[in-house]
């Protein structure tokens, strides 16, 4: 026999089942500060995966380093499918360069290294056509939440245009994206010719 809270149970189930549960649709791109800051993308550790660069070393500041790195590459995941379809990055794309240090011995570990849970650096790269003359720009973070644009004078456009691999990012370090690039023909043509050159 069904009681009155039975009837009540029943009738709450099925308005339950009815309200929508609202889910946070959370978007991946670029945020900013009313003064023109980018906001760290908290979550870029949900992101894709592209690399994991080991003492890499292309500035004169970095050689003669005492100490081993690691650098891992991250990308939002809309930007992420449209470049597996499209062997390039569309607007809005961020790319994440967190740096961390070696570790060498410890717990099992007697030989080679693995990373530390200090994160010792942390730089993006975003793409917003609208908002900066050259498409895109640099932002570096230190402990901050927010970060302010690295001037257009720095180097790092200067060698990420000569010589990142596709529109100034530096596809050929990533493994899983560069035979992308390579079939959907995006290669920048100074990239084409070093890579013909080194054979
Ligand atoms: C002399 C060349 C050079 C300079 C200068 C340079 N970078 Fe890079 N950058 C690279 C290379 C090479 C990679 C690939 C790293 C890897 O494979 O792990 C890279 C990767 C990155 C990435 C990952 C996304 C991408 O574009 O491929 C970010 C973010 C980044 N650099 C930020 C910076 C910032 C910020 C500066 C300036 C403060 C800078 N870089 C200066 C060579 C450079």
């Amino acid at each position: 026999m069904l009681t009155h809270t039975k009837i009540f149970l029943l009738f709450l189930v099925t308005l339950f089942s009815f309200v929508p549960f609202p889910t946070p649709a959370p978007s991946s791109g670029p945020e900013y500060t009313a003064n023109g800051q980018l906001k760290l993308p908290e979550n870029y550790r949900e992101w894709v995966y592209l690399s994991t660069g080991f003492d890499m070393s292309y500035s004169p500041a970095m050689q003669g380093m005492d100490h081993h790195m690691f650098d891992n590459v991250f990308v939002n995941p809309e930007s992420y499918k449209y470049f597996v379809e499209n062997g390039t990055w569309p607007d809005k794309t961020m790319l994440v360069l967190e740096v961390r240090g070696a570790e060498g011995k410890g717990s099992i570990n007697q030989k080679g290294n693995y990373q530390g849970t200090e994160r010792m650096g942390l730089e993006v790269h975003v793409k917003d056509e609208a908002r900066f003359p050259g498409k895109w720009a640099f932002f570096g973070f230190d402990d901050n939440k927010t970060a302010e644009m690295v001037p257009v004078k720095a180097q790092c456009y200067s060698c990420h245009s000569a010589n990142g691999a596709v529109d100034t990012t530096f596809v050929q370090f990533y493994p899983t994206m560069l035979p992308i690039a390579k079939s959907k023909g995006t290669l920048s043509s100074s990239y084409q010719k070093e890579a013909a050159g080194s054979k």
